[in-house]
């Protein structure tokens, strides 16, 4: 479920060097299905043309107040009243400092001046330079414009554009899409803590080889995603896997199934809610050597015998917390075939109110997935679809179970 297909959006431009991320962004809302309706003030305009941004939203940029496009020329009310949100992106410090006080005198403040404050919300990415953003007068500024009810995004940190290095930056156009995705988004888990385990294990034969899995861990962290959206404080203890870490979520990466095991045991008491979709190794060496083993050129071969790994999710649903209620668990379960048979099994095995079965090779690795849910009374199967749009499926579904 893409929260933002079907929204109307108007994005504003003020003036800053971060416009040039602004087309990013209209790009990327177009690509998620909205329809975006570009407003600019004249100091953006010399930053990005109009030309750049009419052709990324399809539709012609306002830039004036005195626009006689408008039959009844009040750009202003029409613009604001058809939006389900105005973003301002980037929101230089001058253009908080007109919102603030209610300033109104180019099409962009007016608008938002105008906007009905209780059907369309009003976010704003600001974009400065550190000193500006630091000075007590924009903090200022931004307390009150929370006070006044203003979504204020946070700002990157990191090289900016004048040669200084520090807070100020606006975020990049994909955290600004993720948090507009969970602007949007039902907030079914607020104050509740949702643990992860994602990926696979990392279990080492010497410093060079190992043994691993084919998981991406982009479902674990796609239902990370989804229920930091739906308003949940999210831990995602992390095998070995090259992915971004979903916005707002404290990740925990770990190499070995022992150490995901330490990192859960670590984080559990927090949680009201356990998602094991780690692929973890059920077996590791069983000794683990200093040094490269080498070869002696013999023809002979390593003897490894193994030892079986704990595991995570039937240990967490053996505790007190789970038994009693506190903890809900989900587990997962990776098949080749006859899924609802093993996945029933499985669920009986691990003691879980809830399994979720994929079959491993349609899964391992691709963008989209289909999930079959085995609780007490039952299958129900979530067809295939993007691991997002699952991931949001499912947290629904758990937060309907609490
Ligand atoms: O037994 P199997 O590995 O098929 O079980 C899969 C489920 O159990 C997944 O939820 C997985 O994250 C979890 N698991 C675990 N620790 C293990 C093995 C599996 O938490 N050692």
């Amino acid at each position: 479920m893409n929260t933002l297909a079907g929204k109307h959006l108007v994005l504003g431009l003020s003036g800053g060097i971060a416009c040039y991320k602004a087309a990013e962004l209209c790009r990327a809302l177009v690509k998620a299905g909205a329809s975006v309706q570009v407003v600019m003030t004249e100091a953006a305009e010399h930053f990005m043309t109009a030309v750049t941004l009419q052709a990324l939203s399809g539709r012609p940029v306002y830039t004036s107040q005195w626009d006689a496009r408008e039959a009844n020329n009040m750009a202003h009310i029409n613009l604001s009243r058809e939006a389900d949100a105005i973003v301002i992106a980037p929101a230089s410090a001058d253009f908080l400092a007109k919102l603030l006080h209610g300033r109104a005198d180019d099409l962009l403040s007016l608008m938002c001046l105008a906007r009905p404050m209780d059907a369309v919300p009003l976010l704003v990415a600001p974009a400065m330079n550190r000193e500006m953003w630091a000075n007590p007068a924009t903090q200022r500024n931004v307390a009150q414009l929370k006070a006044d009810g203003v979504q204020v995004l946070d700002v990157g940190q990191g090289d900016q554009a004048c040669g200084e290095t520090g807070d100020g930056r606006m975020l990049e156009a994909e955290e600004i899409l993720e948090d507009l995705q969970s602007f949007f988004t039902p907030k079914c888990l607020t104050g509740k803590h949702v643990l992860v385990t994602a990926g696979p294990t990392y279990e080492a034969i010497d410093p060079v080889r190992g043994i691993t899995n084919l998981s991406s861990g982009k479902m674990g962290f796609a239902i990370a995603r989804a229920a930091q959206q739906a308003g949940a404080q999210v831990t995602l203890v992390a095998g070995p896997v090259s992915l971004a870490t979903p916005r707002g979520v404290a990740r925990i990466d770990v190499r070995s199934a022992r150490e995901m095991f330490s990192a859960v045991q670590a984080q559990v008491a927090q949680a009201q809610i356990f998602i094991a979709t780690a692929a973890v190794a059920d077996w590791r060496p069983d000794t683990q050597a200093d040094q490269k083993i080498k070869k002696d050129g013999s023809g002979q071969t390593p003897q490894l015998s193994f030892v079986e790994n704990p595991d995570i999710l039937a240990s967490v649903a053996q505790s007190a917390a789970a038994r009693t209620g506190a903890l809900f668990c989900v587990g997962f379960a990776a098949e080749s075939h006859d899924l609802q048979a093993h996945a029933t099994a499985k669920r009986l095995r691990k003691q879980v109110p809830l399994l979720v079965g994929n079959i491993g090779p349609s899964t391992f690795g691709q963008d989209d997935n289909a999930l079959l849910l085995v609780d007490a009374n039952g299958a129900r199967e979530l067809p295939r679809a993007s691991k997002q749009a699952l991931a949001v499926e499912l947290i629904a579904e758990i937060a309907r179970r609490l």
